[in-house]
């Protein structure tokens, strides 16, 4: 087989990387082999997010900058949730892109590649197909100590200003025992931590009467796996059963991420989230009653229609009450086809900017005091990525931090013991102990 090279660019969420990686597996059997270099690629794939306004809009700046590098005969594939959103008009959009996937049918890439190659024709492969493409994809080789597994994907909640329900479809879980396989294969492959990943991850059912926490105690019985962790978290879906797993399966990191979007009951309604403030809080408080070190994040969004700046206070307040160790925040951004795009009350630009800012600064002030708190104690880092100077390594706390290392390249994979010795807001900088 002739070696091939494969370029790799992936916007947006973890299951955009987990299924990147899927993709590369996929590829990997027909020969191609990753390369950072786009130059060199035969082909480059852009895996998207339709998310925000934001994330498609980089995607054809980067279709233009790479075909600028990109050599002869090579193939523009973009893959994920703007084809998923914008179907055929995406190849009228932009001539460079050659084949077009949506995030249901990673497992038909190869196909598609020798489909063009046979007939030099553009493809878009964008339906749910009957097949699931989990059930058609190759276990991965290679793994990094921190690994993904999608155990979720799909959503039905149908909040008003997501298109993820149109983008990734209606719920679907994975049967525990496909995915207790993959976790197997993933932990033979070199993870060290497992991140269980769903849009809606604690709504799985993937076997009959059982939930996320039962799934999470089965995946803590794999030996040489030491971390669980699993992202997005629904509020209102979150159960008494993995809230105990907290308190009674040690290899799960204390961390939840739980977004709230916003503080104000009469937004969260407008916004269709099922649950209000006083319900968010109590179930904040019934993790922290078994686990009180729980490390809490959340995202937000600020400038849905209608907000007024009492909304907003409450967002603040809500906050100020919660205290938690990161944040993700955004500003409302129009997606076509959802409800709150059509809504009347619209936010201008710059009250939104003002109040993202404000926001993001208390937000800020709180990851920072989280991490200062952690200064002066001895945690487990796990070393996943080089620093940025020589010599140094990157890893992970329980509770998420970065925390930036001397060692060497050796202790790459490692869990180690470090000693805490500064803190920002964003990272933390540590000493390997003995
Ligand atoms: N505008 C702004 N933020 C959004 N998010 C999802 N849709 C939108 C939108 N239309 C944010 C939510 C979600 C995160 C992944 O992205 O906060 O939790
Ligand atoms: Fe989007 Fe709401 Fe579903 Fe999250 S729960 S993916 S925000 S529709």
């Amino acid at each position: 087989m002739n070696k091939k090279f494969l370029f790799v660019k992936t916007f947006g969420c973890q299951m955009n990387v987990y299924d990147s990686n899927r993709m590369v597996g996929a590829l990997a059997v027909h020969g191609y082999e990753p390369t950072e270099a786009p130059e060199k690629a035969d082909v480059i794939l852009l895996n998207t997010c339709h998310i925000r306004e934001k994330a498609s809009e980089k995607l054809f700046s980067e279709i233009g900058r790479l075909a600028k590098v990109r050599k002869k005969g090579s193939l523009i594939v973009v893959a994920g949730c703007v084809v998923q959103a914008e179907g055929k008009e995406i190849l009228r959009r932009s001539p460079l892109i050659d084949i077009a996937i949506g995030p249901q049918n990673y497992h038909q890439l190869p196909e598609l590649i020798a489909k063009y190659v046979r007939d030099q024709g553009r493809v878009i492969q964008a339906d749910f197909p009957a097949e699931s493409k989990f059930d058609n994809l190759p276990m991965l080789k290679t793994s990094p100590a921190n690994a993904f597994l999608a155990i979720q994907e799909g959503c039905d909640n149908f909040c008003s200003y997501c298109v993820v329900p149109y983008t990734r479809g209606c719920e679907y879980s994975r049967p525990s025992k496909e995915i207790l396989a993959e976790a197997k294969a993933l932990v033979k492959a070199g993870a060290k931590e497992i991140m269980l990943l769903g849009q809606n991850v604690n709504c799985w059912h993937g076997d009959k009467g059982r939930d996320l926490g039962d799934l999470i105690r089965d995946v803590a019985k794999i030996n040489g796996l030491e971390r669980i962790r699993y992202t997005t978290s629904y509020p209102s879906k979150i159960t008494q059963n993995l809230i105990n797993t907290h308190a009674d399966t040690p290899k799960l990191m204390p961390y939840i991420h739980l977004p709230i979007q916003a503080g104000s009951d009469r937004i969260l309604k407008a916004m269709n989230r099922q649950y209000t403030v006083a319900e968010y809080e109590k179930i904040i408080a019934d993790f922290r009653s078994v686990r009180p070190d729980i490390a809490i994040s959340s995202d937000f969004i600020v400038g849905f229609p209608g907000e007024t700046e009492e909304d907003f206070e409450q967002t603040l307040a809500v906050v100020e009450r919660v205290q938690y160790a990161s944040s993700f925040s955004f500003k409302f951004s129009a997606r076509p086809g959802t409800p709150a795009s059509l809504m009347k009350n619209q936010i201008p630009e710059e009250v939104k900017t003002r109040r993202l800012m404000k926001l993001q600064k208390l937000l800020q002030s709180q990851q920072r005091s989280f991490n200062e708190s952690t200064v002066g104690k001895e945690l487990d880092v796990l070393l996943t990525e080089c620093g940025k100077m020589c010599g140094q390594l990157v890893g992970y706390t329980p509770y998420m931090q970065g925390t930036v290392v001397k060692a060497p390249k050796s202790q790459l994979g490692k869990i180690m013991r470090v000693k805490i010795i500064g803190a920002s807001a964003t990272a933390l900088t540590g000493k390997i102990l003995k």
